[in-house]
C-alpha cells in the first residue's frame, strides 16, 4: 500500500504573518505522518516560521532549487541551503517555472539530480497542455517529459521521487480533470515507469494529481487506484481546507 501524499503549493502568497496564522491553526490539525505525508512547499523566506512550528505530523517543501550546490547564482536557492533548514521536499518542474522561467525538461533533470544528491525529495511536476489533450497527444507528451526528465535516475532513487501529474489546463481555471480522466492518466504515467524502470518500481512509486483540487472533489479524487494523492494550489492557503484534504487522505486507508 503505497502511502498518501497531500502537498500543498503556496507559490507566491502568504507573508510571514499569514503564514504564522496558518501554522499554529495546522499543525496539530494533520493525521499522523504514520498514515499521510502532508506537506507544505512554501517559499524560502518562510522556512523558518514554518519549520520551528510544523510539530510531528507535517512537513515542509520548497518550490523549486538550483541545480548547484553552491555558486554565482543571484536569487537562487541550493539544495544544501533547504536542506540545513531541515527541509524536506522540493517541487520541481512546475508547469509555471517551465511556462515563466524557461526550465527544460534537461533542467528539471539537473534539477532532480541535485535534490536527490542532497536528501530531498523532488515531487516532480508533468503535465500537457489543453490543446495536446485535445489533439490526442496526452500521452506522447508525457512520455518525452519522463523519458528525458529522469535520465540517469536509478530505480531505486526512482521509488524515492513523487510524480505530480498536473495537466496544465486545470491549474488555477477551476476545471478539474474528471476523476476517471486523472485517474487513467496517472495509470499511464505508472505504465511507462514501469516499462522503463520494472514492475517493483511502478508500483512503489507515488503519483500525485495537481489542478484544482479542493474539499468538494478531494475525496472522489482519492477514491482512485492510481491516484496515490494530490498537488494542491489556491484551496491549499486555507487552513481548514487543508485540515480537511490531508484527512481526506485516511479514507484512502479504509
Ligand atoms: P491549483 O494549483 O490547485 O490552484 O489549480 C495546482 C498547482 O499549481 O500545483
Amino acid at each position: 500500500m503505497r502511502k498518501p501524499i497531500i502537498a500543498g503549493n503556496w507559490k507566491m502568497y502568504k507573508t510571514r504573518d499569514e503564514a504564522l496564522f496558518f501554522i499554529l491553526k495546522v499543525s496539530d490539525g494533520v493525521p499522523s505522518i504514520k498514515d499521510v505525508d502532508s506537506v507544505i512547499c512554501a517559499q524560502a523566506p518562510l522556512m523558518r516560521c514554518l519549520i520551528k512550528r510544523q510539530g510531528d505530523n507535517l512537513r515542509i517543501g520548497a518550490q523549486n532549487m538550483h541545480y548547484a550546490d553552491e555558486g554565482a547564482f543571484t536569487g537562487e536557492v541550493s539544495g544544501p541551503m533547504l536542506k540545513s533548514y531541515n527541509v524536506d521536499y522540493v517541487i520541481i518542474g512546475h508547469s509555471e517555472r517551465r511556462a515563466m522561467f524557461y526550465e527544460t525538461d534537461e533542467i528539471v533533470n539537473k534539477k532532480i539530480v541535485a535534490a536527490l544528491r542532497n536528501d530531498l525529495i523532488p515531487i516532480v511536476c508533468i503535465g500537457e497542455h489543453l490543446e495536446e489533450r485535445e489533439n490526442g497527444s496526452t500521452n506522447a507528451i508525457l512520455h518525452s517529459q519522463i523519458m528525458k526528465g529522469f535520465v540517469n535516475i536509478d530505480a531505486k532513487d526512482m521509488k524515492k521521487i513523487i510524480i505530480a501529474y498536473e495537466p496544465i489546463w486545470a491549474i488555477g481555471t477551476g476545471k478539474t480533470a474528471t476523476a476517471d480522466l486523472a485517474d487513467e492518466t496517472c495509470g499511464y504515467i505508472r505504465s511507462v515507469i514501469g516499462e522503463v524502470y520494472g514492475a517493483d518500481v511502478a508500483e512503489a512509486i507515488r503519483i500525485q494529481y495537481g489542478g484544482s483540487v479542493n474539499p468538494g472533489n478531494i475525496d472522489e479524487l482519492l477514491s482512485k487506484a492510481n491516484i496515490d494523492g494530490v498537488l494542491i494550489g489556491g484551496a491549499s492557503l486555507n487552513p481548514d481546507h487543508f485540515i480537511y484534504m490531508t484527512n481526506a487522505a485516511m479514507k484512502r486507508l479504509k
